[in-house]
């Protein structure tokens, strides 16, 4: 049997319905294609990961899922209803919150500010509606119960500006945020990439957190331990399409890698 006979190995899902269903994708650039009919699912509770070499459509897919960018076929459902996404914007109202690859955070801005960054809330009454004043001790005091529930340990201030911040704390920032406000699902880039063993294990903790709470996550990254330490399903990507969803279980890191790279097809 050829290998374009094999179907590709598909992990058991859980009961249920999705939280968040892609079905068959596609986004090209000019004649690039990024995406080509790429299907996913994600369900309460559960770690995603996305693994794929560089350039094999994993960016491009979680933009097209946060409406970074507008697939050109395909849908999406969001706890099994169809949504449109015209903009990020959108999706974060919709409860999906997303850490980019090129992360950002405002290095001249404390901590709190960075996790009310475009959701800056006024002070109750004449004082906010009026004078649009900002409840800095309110967002101070939620940040500081957020920080806490995150279990995020070395932020310690969140008075403290981000640029003061180690590269592994800037990173917990952003995903606290993400965090914070992904109420439906959180999806990260890399989140440990450029990070320290400490650092790292800090994400990977929060990421188990997220779990614990029913929330879903999905995660790319290019570190096979870490997504064989954190993922309940993997999806492999690779030449912009999907080439296996496997998990911990089912397959080893060396599969997982043969998958990537096209040296083996399940
Ligand atoms: N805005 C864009 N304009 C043109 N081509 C793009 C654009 N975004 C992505 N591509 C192309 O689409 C393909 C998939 O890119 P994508 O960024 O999704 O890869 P990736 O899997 O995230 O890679 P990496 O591991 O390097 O981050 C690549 O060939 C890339 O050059
Ligand atoms: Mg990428």
């Amino acid at each position: 049997m050829s290998a374009t006979d094999t179907q590709p190995f598909e992990a058991p899902t859980p009961e249920g319905v999705p939280v968040l269903e892609a079905k068959r994708l596609v986004k090209t650039f000019g004649r690039v294609v990024g995406l080509d009919g790429v299907s996913l699912k994600v369900f309460p509770g559960e770690v995603l990961a996305i693994i794929g070499d560089n350039g094999a459509g994993k960016s491009t897919l979680i933009k097209c899922l946060t409406g970074a960018y507008i697939p050109d076929e395909g849908q999406l459902l969001l706890d099994g209803a169809p949504v449109q996404f015209r903009g990020p914007q959108d999706a974060r109202s919709a409860g999906i919150e997303t850490v980019y690859q090129n992360l950002a955070v405002s290095p001249a801005l404390d901590v709190a500010s960075n996790l009310y960054l475009g959701r800056e809330r006024r002070k109750p009454g004449i004082m906010g509606s009026l004078f649009r004043a900002l409840d800095t001790k309110g967002m101070r005091a939620d940040a500081r119960a957020e920080v806490q529930r995150l279990g995020i340990s070395t932020l310690q201030d969140v008075t403290v500006p981000v640029e003061n911040l180690s590269g592994g704390q800037r990173q917990a920032v952003a995903v606290a945020r993400a965090a914070a406000f992904g109420s439906k699902v959180v999806i990260l880039d890399e989140p440990t990439a450029a990070l320290g063993v400490r650092e790292s294990n800090q994400v990977l903790e929060l990421i188990q957190r997220l779990r614990e709470q029913r929330v879903p996550v999905i995660v790319i990254s290019h570190n096979m331990p870490h997504v064989f330490q954190v993922a309940d399903r993997i999806h492999v990507q690779r030449l912009g399409k999907k080439a296996a969803t496997i998990t911990p279980d089912s397959h080893s890191m060396t599969d997982a890698v043969a998958i990537m790279t096209g040296a083996a097809t399940v």
